[in-house]
């Protein structure tokens, strides 16, 4: 008998952190290294939420609380909503986990069953289609092509629809390729979607603040309010006020689903750290100015980084809606032999070749399931951006 799970089998390693500590690997060795695969701002958390963490320890606020959050976190989050998003809930329809990560894990765990399909949009955050396949459900992976502008269209969506459709995965804007969705086209998909009231839609909002030039962001409850009530709404606190560390996300959905949610949390993690729901709570609540500044800084450098790259000889860089991510497309490079005597065969080969010759870390873009790209993430100063952007040139210039 194997000691490991059959379940272990169906899944990796996450690629985004294995490039990562390569990259710290590299570092710790000696190599200059600029490392633009980690998906986090370089920003710290906002003081006052800082504060608001220090005075819940020194309140007492370090007990177990309600397994999927607090009362008053849960109130703050439906202001939220309500606030940003022009949606009601209460706080019956709201979970608060251990990071986004966990509140889709736990929709994903409390709903598939063995066979159960779930439609994901490639490029995709790495991490959905294993989470899938460890709740006992199937992938399928519907490619959307740079031309496309890396979004879903309604043909696609109806193409993918089986009897066995249970969930769409949506990521507006995008990890790994800053695409978004503006109004128009979440409608197309919802029009799809009021006329197949089986599947449910899980809606990844976590970069719901980096959005950039006039773009507004929507999300699908609030573009068609009929499919609400089959709507999980998921976002959290790490991207939009720095604090990936704290690990609080949330979501909104009708009760019987956050129940179930919150009774697999119960089992597992329970309540998400007492004193980061105290925090959450704070940023939720306290001034937004954070959101607007660090806006700002993401436009600028993605600005910089995608002229940067589409000076590139070989590279081809779209402009991203948001996110603090650019996904460009190396098609011209493939076939290509690197100055240090790499053959591009594919973007796996790109990226290693990058990082062994340049010292520069990006991700491949076959860990997203979209090729032939590649991922920057350019959360890190502009500083070191210039220098990777230079680093990159010159190795494309030196490929032939
Ligand atoms: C698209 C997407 N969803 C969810 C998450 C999870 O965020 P967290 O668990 O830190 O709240 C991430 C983090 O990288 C992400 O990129």
């Amino acid at each position: 008998m194997a000691f490991l799970s059959d379940r272990m089998a169906r899944i990796k390693p996450s690629p985004t952190i294995a490039m990562t500590t390569r990259a710290a690997e590299l570092r710790a060795e000696g190599r200059d290294i600029i490392s633009l695969s980690a998906g986090e701002p370089d920003f710290d958390t906002p003081a006052n939420i800082r504060e608001a963490a220090k005075s819940a320890i020194d309140a007492g606020q370090t007990r177990y609380t309600a397994v999927d959050g607090t009362a008053s976190l849960k109130q703050a989050i439906c202001a939220k909503f309500q606030r940003e998003n022009g949606l009601d809930y209460d706080p019956a329809q709201i979970t608060v986990g251990t990071g986004g990560k966990q509140i889709l894990f736990n929709a994903l765990m409390a709903t598939l069953d063995e066979g159960d399909e779930v439609i994901i949009p490639a490029p995709y955050w790495v991490s959905y289609p294993d989470m899938v396949l460890l709740a006992g459900g199937t992938p399928v992976i519907v490619e959307c092509s740079l031309e496309q502008g890396f979004r879903l269209t309604p043909e696609a969506l109806e193409a993918a629809i089986t009897p066995r459709t249970k969930w769409l995965i949506l990521n507006s804007p995008s990890n790994p390729s800053g695409a978004a969705y503006d109004r128009d086209q979440m409608k197309a998909l919802t029009d799809i979607l009021m006329r197949h009231p089986d599947i449910w839609i899980l809606s990844d909002d976590i970069y719901e603040h980096l959005v950039f030039d006039d773009f507004r962001f929507v999300t699908p409850a609030q573009v068609e309010p009929a499919l609400k009530d089959r709507v999980l709404t998921m976002n959290g606190v790490s991207k939009a006020y720095a604090m990936t560390g704290w690990r609080i996300g949330y979501g909104a959905a009708p009760t019987p689903l956050i129940k179930a949610m919150a009774k697999l949390q119960s089992q597992s993690t329970s309540n998400p750290c007492s004193i980061s729901q105290y925090a959450a709570e704070a940023a939720l609540t306290g001034p937004q100015d954070y959101i607007h500044d660090s806006r700002a800084v993401f436009q600028r450098r993605r600005d910089l980084v995608v002229a940067g790259l589409n000076d590139c000889r070989g590279i081809d860089c779209p402009t991203p809606q948001g996110a603090f991510y650019v996904y460009p497309s190396i098609k011209d490079l493939i076939g290509k032999t690197s100055a240090g005597g790499t053959t591009i065969t594919d973007d796996e080969a790109f990226a290693n070749a990058l990082l062994t010759e340049t010292g520069v870390a990006v991700v491949f873009g076959a860990a997203f399931g979209l090729s032939p790209h590649f991922r920057i993430s350019y959360a890190t100063s502009d500083a070191q951006l210039s220098d990777a952007i230079a680093r990159i040139q010159s190795f494309c210039k030196g490929c032939s």
